[in-house]
């Protein structure tokens, strides 16, 4: 979480995280209900290779965001990314019974933006400049979303 090519299009980078804020943060989060998150590991190795999370989920909207995170750089070009978007988008839908799911990208983020079509999210909105880049550059902000019932119709 501390090597910039893996943080750089999120605010991760802002700080420098240690093994004692990444404790914290599992023991504030591994049992919230608003905030589920999730391993992202190997079918056969079960090698951890990053995490992914909804939330806050707003259930007065039925709605909640995603973000997910794989710090092993050798993972990624996998799919993987894609995967763990579609499952929990299915975990979402017909076990939580949201609404709608979406995420926020930075707009050089060609992966992330890859990964979130094609798992069925549209591009909602474009945030014009809305963030810095690492350069100190601002640039814009993608949200991306998908109903459920898009996902229905696009397993079907
Ligand atoms: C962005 C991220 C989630 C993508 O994970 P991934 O497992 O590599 O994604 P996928 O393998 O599902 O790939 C999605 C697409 O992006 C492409 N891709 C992967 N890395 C790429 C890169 N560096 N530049 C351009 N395209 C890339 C893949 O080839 C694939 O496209 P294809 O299907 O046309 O071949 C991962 O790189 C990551 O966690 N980065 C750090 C944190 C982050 O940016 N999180 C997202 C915040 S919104």
């Amino acid at each position: 979480m501390n090597d910039i090519d893996v943080v750089k299009y999120t605010d991760i980078r802002f700080s420098k995280v240690t093994r004692s804020d990444l404790a914290n943060y599992w023991y504030k989060y591994h049992n919230s209900a608003d905030n589920p998150w999730f391993a992202i590991c190997l079918k056969d190795s079960q090698k951890h290779i990053g995490n992914i999370k909804l939330g806050p989920i707003n259930y007065l909207h039925s709605i909640a965001c995603l973000s997910l995170f794989i710090g092993d750089r050798n993972s990624w070009g996998n799919g993987y990314a894609t995967d763990a978007i579609r499952l929990i988008s299915e975990w979402s839908f017909a076990h939580l019974k949201l609404f709608k799911l979406h995420a926020y990208i930075y707009a050089e983020n060609v992966a992330s933006a890859k990964a979130f079509k094609k798992a069925g999210f549209l591009v909602e909105a474009i945030l014009k400049d809305e963030v810095y880049l690492s350069s100190g550059k601002r640039t814009d902000l993608l949200r991306v979303g998908l109903t459920c019932e898009r996902w229905l119709k696009q397993t079907k």
